[in-house]
């Protein structure tokens, strides 16, 4: 955990991060601390949360805020939001995270797992905006995590890549909406980032021999590479850049 560039836009400013105990929100965690912002997120995993909050305070003397939430329950996604600006201040920065890739054939979708697919992959992201837009002062940013998989729409993912094709439409139009506000909207694109669910579940040896052949950079791509682009994206350095999906995939697309 080091810092490799300093952003001093982003001192004390508060960022709210939703899915944040694990993977990329863990690195999106980590990498808003060492720049000396405010952070707060949520998750619904307070065992990996708590875990992180104790790396966090012996190798940064950080302590984030932390409130274990379902994001699928909309009131408390929003009370999560409200909690957070009054206990830190007005949030500048949201990252709309939280995700679930899991995979399912077409046929077996019924109505109830597609609504629940879209509750956490696209539902989340908006309402986690409308809440914290409300309260946002003098400028904002707001970068929500799409996929390449949006764009090269793989198998066996049909709501997953729906809720990500969703998030980079309404990156643009929320773009339109909030810019009198000087409220930026920002998706990022990452390709197969090596978070420890990916090796867990479908990052096999073969299956990233595979990758490889496919992208121009041969490095594996981490959390901390996904977590610098939007340190850029919330900060003052990024200040005329909105409506843009970003992509972080080594070559891949
Ligand atoms: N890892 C990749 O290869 C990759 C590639 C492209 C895009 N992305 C996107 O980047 C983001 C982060 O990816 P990741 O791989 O770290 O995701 P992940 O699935 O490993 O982590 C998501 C976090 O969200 C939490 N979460 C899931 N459902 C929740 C719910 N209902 N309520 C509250 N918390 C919940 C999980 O506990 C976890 O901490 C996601 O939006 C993902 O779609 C990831």
């Amino acid at each position: 955990m080091e810092l490799s560039s300093l952003h001093p836009s982003l001192r004390n400013r508060v960022v709210f991060i939703t899915g944040g105990a694990t993977g990329i929100g863990a690195a999106l965690v980590e990498q808003f601390c060492l720049q000396g912002a405010k952070v707060a997120y949520i998750d619904f995993d307070s065992e990996s949360a708590t875990k992180l909050n104790q790396q966090l305070r012996t190798q940064l003397g950080a302590s984030p805020w932390f409130r274990k939430v379902d994001v699928t329950d909309v009131d408390a996604l929003r009370l999560s939001i409200v909690n957070a600006c009054e206990e830190l201040g007005p949030i500048h920065t949201l990252i709309n995270n939280v995700a679930n890739d899991d995979r399912h054939s077409p046929q077996d979708v019924t109505m109830e797992s597609w609504r629940e697919c879209l509750a956490v992959n696209l539902d989340a992201s908006f309402f986690a905006t409308q809440a914290a837009t409300s309260g946002m002062k003098d400028s904002g940013s707001i970068i929500n995590l799409s996929s390449i998989n949006a764009l090269l729409g793989p198998e066996n993912m049909p709501g997953y890549v729906a809720a990500k094709s969703g998030l980079i439409g309404l990156t643009k139009s929320l773009a339109k909406d909030y810019g009198d506000r000087n409220i930026r909207v920002n998706a990022i694109l990452p390709g197969w980032v090596v978070t420890e669910r990916q090796l867990d579940k479908w990052l096999t040896p073969e299956a990233e021999q595979e990758w490889s052949k496919l992208v121009a950079l041969k490095e594996r791509i981490m959390p901390e590479d996904v977590a610098k682009l939007a340190l850029f994206l919330s900060s003052d350095d990024s200040k005329m850049i909105t409506g843009q999906s970003i992509t972080i995939d080594a070559g891949r697309t």
